[in-house]
């Protein structure tokens, strides 16, 4: 019988290499469903890389006078370390400049423009640079990239489009007939009601500026924009239009393609068209999970240093504590579907409590007393009493309970029902006293059940326990005289033979004294910290000098704002008109979260009177009003002190 198929892919990760904490959950989540779907016998493929072409990338090696693979290969390096450390074990590694992708990425662009889905015409927008990602005008939060916060910067260019607007419907309907397509929830009232209601746009795919990236068949001049090519990594890793295409056409559509949520727009509606244009089959879903926070914001490298001294450095967390805590936690912490607070002294925490305390006790203390009481040899069970029942009820239906979580991707819930079971066993030790039983004799046979049955839910957890800690299991599993290599068919409760040697293991996951730990890290952050600022300010560039010429260059005057009104559908605009001497002009400003219409009626501003007149949102704007704002975002005008006639130059 041929074996159900399983694809699962992670977003392919930008080569950074400031890699954290907070990357690793993506990956580590995939990886673990990976090994429960091959433990539960299926054919899985699982997919992970890097998306290494775009502005970031030609930018960053351009400054260091490095071609961009010479800066890319060891992020990439580093990148498969940190995947090994973590026991990530993908079935492809993808790199966006794999010789196969490039291929496949620019048939794709050639079918898409045969069929006429792409077509050239003019883009201009704002485009922010670390997300690689377009915006339009409404879609700014306060004239900032609306997911990162940072500037943006208008581009204006000669592109390629894709029909998007095309597959609105088409997607609308995609989410109405199958609920499971894009989860959790929340995230379908997102794109619904931020992208699909207020109505797509045509995506423009094509850039002439950034020269990093694959170069369109069809226009040597344009390169794939960037999300495009990375998208297409999901079908290009199968050998989709390659001479080669076995895998496509075995594992293709995906069973899950898991991506943090602020990439779900790209998987949820980009890439359903794609393959819709393509005529392809879409995933069967996309789950888009929630982040990792330090003190309520999305876990960065750049943002971690400023707030708080955590370590989040995957290979250094590894060192310390090892590779089962690290995933662990990963998997444990954060409710699924939810961002999730990262601290060292959650993490030390969840180490001790369930790990040491948990799961460490049971596995020790079985082990040390089948070692004082039987010399290491398993004792056979005997009859069973009602205890006994509960217990080995528990330990048998913890597999349905584990699988069931599973489907729902749900690994902090799927690991609680591993650590019931481990709970009901510690309890078990507790209810049945086997240090009393074993100084009576008459109860020897009772006290050999008790401990059997307390062997058979060690083993029966670490065997539950394997998708999800990559070491402490196999290491369990051996010194309980089984198969390292046991699988959900070996679950059934009795599966150990009595008889069997037991050896005393060294503590499996030792307690950490949390407050020296927390000290030694703080301890050790704040060296590290030490370190980079004199790094980072050898590499900062010098902030611009201009001449009093540059400057001269600026015209501003005073002017008065003689009548304002709000931008149609803008909730950022004002449109004023603005009394300069003897001129009248028509400006736009995003002012309007800050002043009414009403309050700016009468004001004194000053006004960049030689800006290139633009359109914003329809209306023309002659010229920019000055404010200043602080780092609270507090806003304010830039008004003359004294009264002034409206024409007065600023110098
Ligand atoms: N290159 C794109 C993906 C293209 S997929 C066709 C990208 N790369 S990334 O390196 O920025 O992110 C990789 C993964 O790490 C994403 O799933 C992202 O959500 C995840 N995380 C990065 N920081 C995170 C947290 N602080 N918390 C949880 N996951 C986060 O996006």
């Amino acid at each position: 019988m041929e074996r159900k198929k399983y694809y699962i892919t992670t977003p392919i990760y930008y080569p950074s290499g400031n890699w954290h904490i907070g990357h690793c959950y993506t990956t580590v989540i995939c990886d673990a469903l990976a090994r429960f779907h091959k433990m539960l016998g299926e054919d899985v493929f699982f997919l992970t890389g890097t998306d290494e072409h775009g502005q970031k990338v030609e930018k960053e090696a351009k400054s260091r006078g490095i071609t961009p693979l010479q800066f890319i290969d060891p992020l990439v390096a580093q990148l498969k370390e940190m995947w090994n450390l973590l026991d990530v074990g993908y079935d492809r590694f993808i790199r966006t400049t794999d010789e196969d992708h490039v291929k496949c990425v620019q048939k794709i662009y050639e079918k898409l423009y045969e069929s006429g889905d792409i077509y050239k015409s003019e883009y201009s927008g704002w485009y922010c640079t670390p997300c690689e990602s377009m915006w339009t005008e409404a879609q700014l939060k306060d004239g900032k990239c609306p997911d990162c916060g940072r500037a943006v910067n208008l581009q204006k260019e000669e592109s390629y489009f894709f029909r998007l607007s095309k597959y609105a419907p088409r997607i609308l309907k995609l989410y109405e007939d199958n609920p499971e397509f894009l989860q959790p929830k929340s995230r379908v009232n997102e794109m619904v009601n931020n992208f699909l209601k207020p109505g797509l746009q045509d995506l423009c795919v094509s850039r002439t500026t950034v020269k990093w990236g694959v170069q369109l068949p069809f226009d040597p001049n344009h390169y794939a924009y960037v999300w495009i090519d990375a998208l297409s990594n999901y079908i290009s890793a199968l050998g989709y239009l390659s001479g080669d295409d076995a895998l496509f056409r075995k594992y293709w559509e995906a069973d899950l393609h898991m991506v943090g949520k602020e990439i779900v727009r790209f998987h949820a509606i980009i890439w359903p068209a794609i393959l819709m244009a393509l005529g392809l089959p879409v995933p069967k879903q996309i789950y888009g999970h929630g982040w990792l926070l330090i003190g309520g914001e999305k876990l960065s490298k750049s943002k971690q240093d400023a707030v708080k001294c955590e370590l989040t450095d995957p290979y250094e967390l590894v060192k310390r504590y090892g590779t089962d805590a690290v995933r662990y936690f990963l998997l444990r912490e954060i409710p699924f579907g939810s961002d999730g607070e990262y601290t060292n002294e959650k993490l030390l925490n969840r180490i001790n409590a369930d790990l040491a305390n948990d799961f460490g006790n049971l596995v020790s203390r079985t082990a040390a007393m089948i070692g004082q009481y039987f010399g290491g040899e398993l004792p056979a069970p005997a009859a069973r009493d009602g205890l006994d029942c509960e217990l080995i009820a528990v330990a048998e239906g913890a597999f349905e309970k584990v699988r069931a979580a599973m489907e729902k991707l749900n690994a902090p819930d799927a690991l609680a029902e591993i650590f019931a079971l481990v709970s009901r066993a510690n309890k078990y030790i507790d209810e049945t006293t086997p240090w009393l039983l074993a100084k009576d004799e008459t109860k020897r046979e009772r006290l050999g059940t008790v401990l059997y049955n307390l062997a058979e839910c060690v083993r029966i957890a670490a065997i539950l326990l394997k998708p999800f800690l990559t070491k402490a299991p196999a290491l369990i599993l051996k010194s309980f005289g089984c198969d390292e290599g046991a699988g959900f068919d070996a679950l059934a409760f009795g599966g150990l033979k009595a008889g069997a040697k037991i050896e005393k293991l060294p503590p499996v996951f030792p307690r950490i004294d949390v407050k020296k730990e927390l000290a030694e890290v703080d301890a050790f952050v704040r060296a590290m910290k030490r370190e980079k600022p004199q790094e980072a300010k050898a590499e900062e560039p010098k902030k611009m000098e201009i001449t009093i010429d540059d400057f001269a260059k600026v015209e501003l005057k005073v002017g008065e704002v003689i009548a304002c009104e709000r931008v149609e559908k803008s909730d950022k605009l004002l449109h004023e008109t603005v009394k300069i001497g003897e001129e009248v002009r028509s400006v736009v400003s995003g002012i309007a979260k800050y002043y009414t219409p009403e309050e700016m009626v009468g004001k004194k501003v000053v006004v960049v009177t030689n800006l290139k007149p633009v359109k914003l949102r329809g209306v023309l704007s002659e010229g920019m009003i000055l404010c200043a704002e602080d780092e609270n975002g507090n806003l304010s005008l830039v008004s003359p002190e004294k009264p002034l006639a409206s024409g007065g130059a600023v110098r």
